[in-house]
């Protein structure tokens, strides 16, 4: 015997619309029970072209929350803090289990709302917070239940996948790429969050939680963006058989738990590597399953919907499932690494100066700190200094074998001192397969 199960969506936008419209259409298909939208939120009352005939309107999320005739709280209005922060800690309170796509506000308050739906006994649930159609939440915490997760990496912002995809196909700028994504609607008027990284640290902080069974810090990520990524490194990429990705990445090592977000190298070989455009991926390396590569739409109306409608269909058929895939007791606060302990290989491009000695001394400070190089290229031939009492520049690319990040600093702060490198190095961090 089939019954209704009563949303009420708080946010009408790109998200909330089209879940609306999912909801029409799927109406029987989430499991028995029939989907009805019987109540939602949004600031203003404008037609938005969807049929919210039988739903009551509150202009206050919050109200819905506490009071509306609901069975499941959809939060759909994003920020950290605000009505989506309040809306969603009062239904919980009241006892009603939650969906959202709000990654921010998981990342910053997760803990405190998984404890208040743990004691109320209903669901938190986010699959639509992480790389939008992707059931990377899902897969982690249940199908992947079986595996020590010792690596989980992604591309999980669109994008800046797109912007370095179109920047690496069609040999456009930066500040080109970044015009195009912002006339096609992919990149927001104010681009920081995405470019600088902070959206995909946000998913990278849920996705650790889950896969590590860890306490979500968002705090430990180190966190850079791809406003520095040029012409010259991905084709310096391109020729050592690499592409540049900007990558959240986690990883359990003996000292703890790392976290970064930065643009990466990664063989063009690699599952990861071949995910262009405006995709998200989500590699995970589990000790019994190896590793897993899920590739699909992050972000879109229809896709982040899509994921948001597994969570109510699971809520319909009475699963409350643990927020962060254990009670909150079992989640182990896991050490913070420090970016300096970070060991890996790195590509290092340097402005050098065409002088006798120059990548002699260079290369003693690599040797002194015991940094071996895999390959070494010069590019081009020399060019003009940066000042005008500058000898010529060299450009030069290095690629290390496995060293530290702190051994690449000193390395590189002693360098500049000598003279012999006459502009900012660029360094990008390589993730091995
Ligand atoms: N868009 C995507 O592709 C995508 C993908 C994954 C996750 N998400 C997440 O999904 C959430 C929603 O994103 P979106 O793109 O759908 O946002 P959006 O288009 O900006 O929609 C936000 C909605 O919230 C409503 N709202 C804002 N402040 C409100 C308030 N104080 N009271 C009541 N309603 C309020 C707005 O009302 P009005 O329409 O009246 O202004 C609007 O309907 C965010 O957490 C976002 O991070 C989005």
């Amino acid at each position: 015997m089939s019954h209704s199960l009563r949303v009420g969506i708080a946010g009408l936008g790109v998200v909330g619309a089209s879940l609306v419209a999912l909801l029409a259409r799927r109406r029987h298909a989430l499991g028995d029970h029939e989907a009805r939208v019987a109540a939602v939120s949004a600031r203003s009352r404008r037609d938005r072209g969807i049929d919210l005939t039988g739903a009551a309107f509150f202009d206050d999320p919050v109200a819905l929350a506490a009071q509306g005739e609901i069975d499941v709280f959809v939060e759909l209005i994003g920020g950290a803090d605000g009505p989506a922060y309040h809306s969603v800690k009062a239904a919980l309170t009241r006892g009603l289990p939650v969906v959202t796509a709000n990654k921010a506000m998981i990342a910053r308050h997760g803990l405190e709302l998984a404890a208040i739906a743990e004691a109320s006994g209903v669901a938190l649930s986010f699959e639509a917070s992480v790389a939008g159609g992707i059931p990377i939440v899902k897969t982690l915490r249940e199908s992947l239940a079986g595996n020590a997760v010792r690596r989980i990496f992604g591309i999980l912002n669109g994008t800046c996948n797109y912007i370095l995809s179109r920047m690496e196909t069609d040999g456009l700028s930066f500040e080109a790429c970044l015009a195009e994504a912002q006339r096609l609607g992919y990149a927001e008027a104010d681009p920081t969050f995405d470019i600088g990284g902070f959206d995909t640290a946000h998913k990278l902080a849920i996705l650790t939680s889950l896969a590590f069974g860890a306490k979500i810090d968002a705090e430990a990520i180190h966190i850079e963006g791809i406003e520095t990524i040029s012409q010259a490194d991905l084709a310096a990429a391109d020729e050592l058989g690499y592409r540049i990705k900007l990558l959240g990445v986690a990883e359990r090592t003996e000292r703890g738990i790392e976290q970064r977000v930065h643009p990466t190298m990664v063989a063009k070989s690699s599952a990861i590597a071949q995910v262009m455009g405006v995709l998200n991926a989500v590699t995970i390396d589990g000790d019994a399953v190896g590793e897993l590569t899920l590739i699909g739409p992050g972000a879109g109306g229809a896709a982040t919907a899509s994921a948001v409608a597994a969570d109510i269909a699971d809520i319909a058929r009475g699963a409350v499932p643990p927020p962060f895939g254990r009670p909150l007791a079992q989640l182990e606060a896991a050490a913070r690494i420090p970016m300096q302990r970070h060991e890996g290989g790195y590509y290092v491009r340097l402005a050098v100066a065409d002088r006798p000695g120059a990548m002699g001394a260079i290369a003693t400070r690599m040797g002194n700190r015991k940094i071996s190089l895999e390959a070494i290229m010069q590019k081009g031939r020399p060019g003009k200094g940066g000042a005008a009492d500058q000898p010529p520049v060299v450009p030069v690319v290095l690629i290390t074998h496995a060293t530290s990040e702190s051994a690449i600093k000193e390395t590189l702060d002693a360098a500049l001192l000598d003279g012999f490198i006459l502009q900012k190095p660029q360094v990008i961090r390589i993730e091995r397969e």
